[in-house]
């Protein structure tokens, strides 16, 4: 079942709240991620809240493992479904984070999607990308972590790698057929995401760019529902 989050990557709540207006019904669960945040804080949450939505808190911890347990800790206050971290933050801060009781689900970033194996290479010569994914998500998933955020294209091999134990897979760097990849490097189509049974799909700028954002999303909803009839989640 692919479920989509749609991030509402905007600088204020005016605008979020006409995507709200206009996505309700059709879209569930939101991204409130590091522009919304910073500008609006517990606000921005709060209005997904009002509008009857979920929210994924999307601002990729990456600290000492005392500082990110505690602002896990205080997630947990705002009320969000899920909250990020980056796995390169090494066991001991995903420890500390996923030993937090209670708390949102932990979301692991392991590489993102707007990087490509030429970023790596200039840092390490030897460096594999695909590599480096799985180690950072079998390190996340051995901490404790309930999710991998990672591109779609990657989900079949840490499927492999993983197999037996639970975890969602986290997708952003979904671009439609057509549509522009913008500053995303590792993309996939929704309707491929669906094919693999992808839990989520995090999707910005196709949706809330276009000219009509709820056209945008149901055209994504109906071409997932024709490539994989059974594994959309019912809404
Ligand atoms: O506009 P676009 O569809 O590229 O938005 C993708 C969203 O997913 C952005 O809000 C971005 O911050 C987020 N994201 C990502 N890559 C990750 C984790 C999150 O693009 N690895």
């Amino acid at each position: 079942m692919t479920q989509i989050i749609a991030a509402l990557d905007v600088d204020t709540l005016l605008k979020q709240e006409e995507l709200l207006e206009r996505l309700k019904g059709t879209i569930t669960f939101y991204k409130v991620g590091l522009r919304l945040f910073t500008a609006h804080g517990k606000r921005a949450i709060d209005l997904v809240h009002r509008y009857g939505g979920e929210v994924f808190l999307d601002l990729k911890f990456l600290d000492i493992p005392q500082t990110v347990a505690h602002a896990v800790h205080e997630t947990q206050k705002l009320g969000v479904k899920s909250v990020s971290l980056h796995l390169w933050g090494g066991p001991a801060m995903i420890r500390a984070a996923a030993e937090i009781q209670p708390r949102p689900k932990l979301w692991g970033v392991t590489m993102l999607t707007s990087m490509e194996p030429g970023d790596l290479r200039s840092l390490h010569p030897r460096a594999s990308l695909p590599t480096l994914v799985k180690n950072l998500a079998r390190q996340g998933i051995s901490q404790g972590i309930d999710g991998i955020i990672c591109s779609g294209n990657e989900v079949p091999g840490l499927r492999k790698m993983l197999r037996g134990k639970e975890a969602s897979f986290v997708c952003p760097g979904i671009r439609p057929v057509g549509s522009s990849s913008d500053d995303q490097k590792r993309v996939m189509t929704p309707e491929k995401a669906a094919e693999l049974g992808i839990h989520y799909i995090v999707i910005g700028r196709p949706i809330t760019g276009a000219p009509d954002p709820l056209k945008a999303a149901q055209d994504i909803l109906t071409g997932m529902k024709h490539a994989a009839p059974h594994s959309l989640e019912a809404r």
